[in-house]
């Protein structure tokens, strides 16, 4: 991997103290206000020589630390914490006090501070979002903005953003229609911007258009914060969401990123098909899902000794998160080789109401696409012995629908049975990482939703994969920002998912991980971005001239660094 020469790293040290500087004396930042600034302050990170001369003295306590010194004291006061939540208060004080720590502590503990900042403890957070309330953070447009929605943008402070993640609240990872309380999610998704892909944070914007909420509880809660109406749909919701995209167009130009995030089913598909060819926009639900269980399939096949267009893929589970993922198997098998007719006879999907067959008469267009002409069952083992399939990915939110005989079975037709549960949280996984293995005698080539426990089994360790979509968005977005692209086409994912998927060393796939350690997800990122850009530039949709030469240089020349000096 190519990084930056240490030439141009002194310039940038240079450049940062340089700037540093400037925005203490262009704001006339002096004593208290400069410790309420977070881009700016240090807290105890301040030298004396600083206090001295920015009246800092008695200000804060008499000793000085440096940002490791800083980064230690956090990580400890973290782990101090018991609570999810409390830790997830704890680090967002800190990111609303001083920035360029928070992203430090979060950069160089990723593992361990991801799952707070991000899910599982995201979705608590956002459960209580109305009482944990207290700094601002992000940008709220109602469906009251409806016809001045562009004065609301103008209201937020940073002048060039680059990258807005959005939701409307609909359907917050799996707790439902959370309405505005949703904002945690757009606030996580973008810290991960700056912790994995070293997105400026000043460049990101999360957003919330609160169109009300049919959540009961929220609606009667007297301290729910966000507005007390039912969910606006149909033209009227059509019509804000329409005026939104346009207003970001207006202000920030047609190359500024938006995220769809969590929006439900319904609305997510829909809107993804309207705006993606005209709007830089991508729906990580639908995409980011779809990219990294694909690179983890693509994976596989080193385990399996196969090549994607060799196997067949049974899905249980026809919902938003499966038919994402079916559709982008099926460019992937394209690619290698196969027919779009060929590939999609190699995909079956069985919902609630069982297997898609062509009997079904309440399929929409998009399984109908998958259906076949065989009789119909709902009986998922019978399905099994008719697809005879390579890989079972469960999308289902059925905790235990893969039962021991269920795996016996695949045990039974493959010599490395693929095995996805992908249902989160932990209690809706089709099965457990322990019953996969079990069950098919170690065998198994396993990827969950839901993050398991490394265990040993007849006398060898196993590191249960996660398919994690911040392997993915990160680094696409990174990509995107970097080539300043106008609209992001359905294959830029399986750009992203083949990069993933080629970072899967011999070594890791000894360990039975089908993904790089999350450890790693920084280089994955820039990894990934360097692909993207690859591509963006191949299909002439990059509109920073002249094309660079080297992209792993052109996509870190923008990023954020958080050392103070
Ligand atoms: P969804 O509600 O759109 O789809 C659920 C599907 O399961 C529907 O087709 C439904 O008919 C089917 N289903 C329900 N009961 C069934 C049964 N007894 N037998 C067969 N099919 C049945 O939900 P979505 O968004 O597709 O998510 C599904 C699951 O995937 C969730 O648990 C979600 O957390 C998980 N997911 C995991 C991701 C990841 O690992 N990166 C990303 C996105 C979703």
């Amino acid at each position: 991997m190519a990084f930056a020469s240490s030439a141009i790293e002194a310039l940038c040290s240079k450049q940062r103290r340089f700037f540093t500087t400037v925005a203490y004396v262009r704001n006339k930042l002096q004593g208290i206000d400069v410790l309420r600034e977070p881009k700016i302050n240090k807290g105890l990170g301040f030298t004396f020589s600083e206090r001295e001369q920015l009246k800092l003295k008695g200000l804060l306590p008499p000793s000085f630390r440096s940002q490791e010194e800083q980064e230690a004291a956090v990580m400890k006061g973290i782990r101090n914490i018991r609570d999810g939540l409390l830790k997830y208060v704890y680090l967002k004080d800190l990111q609303c006090t001083n920035e360029r720590l928070f992203y430090r502590v979060l950069c160089n503990n990723t593992e361990e501070l991801m799952p707070i900042v991000y899910t599982p403890v995201v979705g608590e957070a956002c459960l209580k979002y109305s009482y944990i309330y207290t700094k601002p953070r992000g940008l709220y447009i109602t469906a009251e903005d409806a016809g001045h929605v562009s004065s609301i943008l103008d209201n937020w402070p940073e002048k060039d953003v680059r990258a807005i993640c959005v939701t409307d609240g609909g359907r917050i990872l799996g707790l439902g229609d959370l309405g505005a309380n949703g904002m945690g999610i757009p606030i996580g998704k973008l810290c991960l911007y700056t912790a994995l892909a070293g997105i400026p944070p000043s460049t990101t914007l999360p957003i919330t258009i609160d169109v009300g909420t049919n959540n009961e509880l929220l609606l009667s809660d007297p301290l729910y914060t966000g507005l007390r109406q039912k969910r606006l749909t149909g033209p009227k919701y059509d019509e804000l969401l329409d005026e939104f995209m346009e207003a970001v167009v207006k202000k920030w130009g047609k190359s500024c990123l938006i995220q769809f995030e969590d929006f439900n089913n319904a609305n997510a598909f829909r809107l993804l098909k309207k705006y993606q060819n005209k709007y830089c926009t991508f729906n990580d639900d639908i995409q980011g899902t779809a990219a990294v269980c694909v690179a983890g399939l693509i994976a596989s096949c080193g385990l399996t000794k196969t090549k994607i267009r060799d196997n067949v893929f049974l899905f249980f589970g026809a919902g938003g998160a499966a038919l994402g993922i079916a559709d982008l198997l099926v460019k992937a098998m394209v690619e290698d080789g196969l027919t779009r007719i060929e590939a999609r006879s190699q995909i079956w999907l069985m919902d609630a109401y069982g297997l898609l067959s062509t009997s079904r008469t309440d399929l929409d267009e998009q399984k109908m696409r998958f259906v076949k002409d065989v009789k119909h069952t709902s009986d998922l083992e019978e399905i099994i012995n008719m697809a005879k399939p390579t890989a079972l990915i469960g999308a289902s939110a059925q905790g235990g629908a893969f039962t021991e005989s269920i795996l016996k079975t695949m045990a039974s037709l493959n010599e490395r049975p693929i095995i996805f549960p992908l249902s989160n949280p932990t209690s809706k996984a089709e099965c457990t990482a322990k019953d996969a293995y079990l069950h098919t005698d170690g065998r198994c080539v396993f990827a969950s939703g839901s993050p398991f426990d490394p265990f040993s089994f007849g006398g060898r360790t196993f590191h249960p994969s996660q398919g994690n979509n911040a392997y993915i968005f990160p680094g696409v977005a990174l990509g995107i920002i970097a080539c300043r692209v106008h609209h992001i086409p359905d294959f830029t994912f399986l750009v992203a998912a083949k990069s993933l998927a080629n970072l899967v060393t011999d070594e890791y796939l000894e360990e039975q991980r089908l993904y790089p350690p999350l450890h790693c997800i920084r280089d994955v990122s820039l990894s990934i971005a360097a692909k993207v850009a690859d591509y963006f530039y191949s299909e002439s949709l990059a509109t920073v001239k002249p094309e660079p030469t080297n992209m792993f240089d052109f996509v870190k020349q923008n990023q954020y660094d958080w050392r103070y000096d």
